[in-house]
């Protein structure tokens, strides 16, 4: 009922698609962030007009608001937030280590205290699956757990190895489930041989996708372009592999290049709605003086309805007015902007030009913006 098909490749770049039940995910993916079921200032129709073919969903947040069973009564959270094509869950250790307050790690799982209301929860390798099961997601991301970075060797190999026994506990208590995927996550941070013993461990138990996790986590790109200078070659040549919370759009070329899938990211979103859009030719502050006068688009070659309405006047006042279209418009141009480059690079491998593709997107964002 599920399955991933690679149709094309050129050099370590992989063209491929994901099948599910709720439709089919072209490779490599963006998915767009829905943390608290929703796509923060977009109506999901038009986060799938902008080509998105998944979405990422947060056990952490979800679990606590509104909670997965109240989710599940209410039908699943496909329904809940009005979206009927793939979702994808994180796991919950991984937001549960940067957000909750008061933890206490066992060998079973965490304890911590809600960041909204300092109420106490746990969450283990069955927990989350559970949590994932009753949201109904169509990829289930086995718990883990990342360690700030930076870390001694030593503590990120015994995380690394907590992780792997979590990742056999969440294949347990997964099942079968058909229709529904579960990937591994990889961790092991910069260090090469922690990372084949991780990969090595995911192997094992089996997974239908494999994770590369800990990364983009403070150590720059230089760092984390030598990790997936290996990393990926460790895994499954035969199953997808998603590349946790990146990145830049610099860092998504970089990656798809050295072998990744999949990807996902706030920065699209997030960074619309404080004014900062992203274009071919780099980033742009709408909110700086030099477009209050300006009646060309934020991007003439543009396709969305911020670029195909609105000036960067326009565009610009309603940021400096705190208008909530001012947010909305951004975040529209810079989740088709990332879904644009998607479809690009997926071009650029089935006509085996990565390379040209590559070349071309640097020298436009080196010419700055008009
Ligand atoms: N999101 C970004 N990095 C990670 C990671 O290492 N693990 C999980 N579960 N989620 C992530
Ligand atoms: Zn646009």
């Amino acid at each position: 009922m599920t399955s991933f098909d690679l149709t094309a490749r050129d050099g370590r770049a992989r063209l491929g698609v994901i099948r599910t039940p709720r439709g089919e995910i072209r490779t490599p993916a963006f998915m767009p962030v829905g943390t608290a079921a929703t796509v923060k200032g977009m109506l999901p129709e038009s986060v799938a007009a902008t080509g998105a073919d998944i979405l990422l969903g947060n056990t952490y947040h979800l679990m606590l608001r509104p909670g997965a069973e109240r989710i599940d009564r209410l039908g699943g959270l496909h329904r809940f937030m009005n979206w009927d094509r793939p979702i994808l869950t994180d796991s919950g250790g991984f937001q549960v280590m940067s957000l909750s307050d008061l933890r206490k790690l066992t060998e079973d799982g965490v304890e911590f205290r809600s960041h909204i209301d300092g109420s106490r929860h746990m969450l283990s390798p069955e927990r989350s699956m559970e949590i994932q099961r009753l949201l109904g997601s169509d990829i289930v991301m086995a718990f883990d757990e990342c360690p700030a970075l930076p870390a001694d060797r030593e503590r990120i190999a015994a995380s690394m190895q907590l992780s792997m026994r979590w990742a056999a506990r969440s294949r347990e208590a997964f099942g079968d489930r058909p229709g529904h995927m579960l990937f591994g996550i990889m961790q092991g941070g910069l260090e090469r041989d922690l990372r084949e013993e991780s990969a090595a461990a995911l192997r094992d138990i089996g997974f239908d996708g494999y994770a590369v996790g800990g990364l983009a986590v403070g150590e720059g790109q230089a760092a984390m372009f030598d990790c997936l200078d290996y990393a990926p070659g460790f895994l499954p040549e035969d199953r997808p592999r998603y590349l946790m919370g990146v990145g830049k759009p610099d860092d998504i070329v970089g990656a798809v290049v050295r072998g990744i899938d999949m990807m996902d990211c706030v920065l699209p979103s997030r960074s619309g709605r404080t004014g900062q859009a992203w274009t071919r030719r780099g980033q742009v502050n709408i909110k700086n003086a030099r477009h209050a006068d300006d009646p060309r688009p934020l991007d003439e070659a543009c396709s969305c309805p911020a670029c195909q309405g609105y000036s960067r006047a326009y565009l610009h006042h309603v940021f400096r007015a705190g208008e909530m279209i001012a947010g909305m418009l951004l975040t529209w141009h810079n989740l088709h902007y990332y879904q644009e480059l998607m479809a690009g690079l997926r071009a650029a491998i089935a006509e085996g030009r990565m390379a040209a593709f590559e070349a071309d997107f640097h020298a436009a964002r080196e010419e700055g913006d008009i």
